[in-house]
């Protein structure tokens, strides 16, 4: 029985999103519904993100916010999940004294058992890495209502230990799912009328390179392009140094792998690359946009840039500007460099005035606008296979995604929702696309 309520605020990436919705569904064996009312729940807990210095802030502001509510005289479990509570541990419970639980990025198996000691008033941290390569406990399939579209983690954790990122620390070392296990998934979903997938991890196109029995990522892709009812898959996050010829290929003969790549740069320069300790240079970078594009010519591609980072030169900072001209992006996600404690970069000295990192990012920002306005613009008239998700924005509309991951709304019923349908563009917004059946 539903008897209790469990409010979740999600922070961070689909790693994220995807273990709030597993947290969902374990607790809801312990007897919580969802709500979206934190004053109304049970249990309160935040699955946070470290990746950029704000978003911790924000977290403690949240907490500090979230214990007005626990002060209401209610009997109220708090528990903060995700990268802030891998990073800090044990210290939340010492740091925060209403807190109840902090559980670490490899710990959700735990949480049932934890919450049933919350219940009875005991306080617990629970931090501790799986080492032991595929143990299933990190992927536990998602119970979640069926929609159309799903991620599905092919693998956690990351090797890269790029010079100013905390997601080593905080989800621990590259673990790869079995690929019997994604398989089985996957066709589970297409049973139950998903039609898309997305393949998920940190850095999905390492899938496999550390087992001797598992496929390699484009071996996997081709696989799981094999299972009847999947029309489209995409994967997401690729690490350009590990992008090989083969995945390359399998853009050339998997007709349902979707045209669009999100392939993050992070800067344009080679200096730079270097001290992010990326282990590509810009041409290397541009050499696979480039085979990738001989091979489709339509693809699409999204990126990362980070701006700012210690040492940047007025001229490094317009070689990413001019990469961005080179690669256009469709869509690009732009961050301030933000140092993070006990990696490599927070010891470089970060002494470029605030002011100039953001007079940099609203250029950058400013250049984007106007690529994807321009590329959005190329495809009115063109016509798009889009996968109808749900209603569109107004009423009489549906809406979906094309192919090269575009929300497209276009007037339609109901009825075509979980249809892939051909969709002629007739007007380009800046973060939509407007057609007709
Ligand atoms: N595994 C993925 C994404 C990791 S985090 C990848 O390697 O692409 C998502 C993005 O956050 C990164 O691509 C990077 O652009 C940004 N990021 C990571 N650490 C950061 C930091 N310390 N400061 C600013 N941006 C950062
Ligand atoms: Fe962070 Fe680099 Fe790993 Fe991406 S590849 S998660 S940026 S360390
Ligand atoms: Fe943030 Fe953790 Fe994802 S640090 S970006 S939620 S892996």
């Amino acid at each position: 029985m539903l008897d209790k309520l469990l409010y979740i605020e999600t922070f961070g990436c689909q790693m994220n999103v995807n273990d709030s919705e597993r947290i969902v569904s374990m607790l809801a064996d312990l007897g919580y519904a969802p709500t979206n009312e934190p004053s109304a729940a049970d249990m309160i807990l935040l699955n946070t993100c470290s990746v950029r210095g704000g978003a911790e802030e924000k977290v403690y502001r949240r907490l500090a916010n979230l214990r007005i509510y626990k002060r209401d005289g209610k009997q109220q479990i708090i528990a903060v999940g995700g990268c802030v509570a891998q990073q800090e541990g044990e210290e939340l419970l010492r740091k925060l004294p209403y807190l109840d639980l902090v559980i670490g990025t490899h710990n959700l198996h735990l949480l049932p058992d934890m919450v049933r000691g919350a219940e009875r008033g005991e306080r617990r941290s629970e931090t501790t890495f799986i080492d032991n390569d595929q143990r299933l406990d990190l992927f536990p399939s998602i119970k979640g209502e069926s929609r159309l579209s799903r991620f599905v983690t092919v693998m956690q954790g990351c090797d890269n230990f790029c010079s100013y990122c905390i997601v080593p620390f905080v989800r621990g070392r590259e673990i790869s799912r079995r690929s019997a296990d994604i398989l089985h998934e996957v066709r589970q979903l297409a049973h139950e009328g998903v039609r898309e997938v997305i393949l998920l991890g940190q850095n999905v196109n390492s899938y496999g390179l550390k087992s001797d029995n598992e496929p390699t990522f484009a071996d996997l892709i081709r696989q799981v392009a094999d299972v009847d009812g999947i029309q489209r898959i995409r994967f997401t996050t690729s690490h350009p140094k590990d992008m090989s010829d083969e995945l390359i290929a399998c853009f050339g003969d998997v007709p349902k792998l979707s045209g669009q790549m999100h392939l993050p740069a992070q800067s344009g320069s080679d200096s730079v690359l270097k001290a992010m300790g990326r282990g590509y240079t810009r041409d290397s970078y541009l050499d696979k946009v480039h085979k990738l594009r001989a091979i489709r010519p339509d693809m699409v591609f999204t990126g990362d840039i980070i701006v700012g980072f210690p040492g940047e030169s007025p001229a490094d900072f317009e070689q990413t500007l001019s990469l961005m001209e080179e690669v256009r992006y469709i869509d690009l996600f732009s961050f301030v460099y933000s140092p993070r404690p006990g990696t490599r970069a927070a010891d470089l000295a970060d002494d470029l005035p605030r002011a100039e990192k953001m007079a940099r990012l609203d250029r950058l920002m400013d250049l984007q606008r106007r690529i994807t306005r321009e590329i959005s613009h190329t495809y009115i008239g063109s016509t798009m296979s889009v996968l109808v998700e749900g209603e569109g924005k107004l009423p009489g509309q549906v809406s979906g995604k094309g192919d090269i991951g575009r929300i497209v709304n276009f007037s339609g019923d109901s009825s075509l929702i979980g249809r892939f349908v051909d969709v002629r563009i007739t007007k380009a917004y800046p973060n939509s696309l407007l057609g007709e059946l």
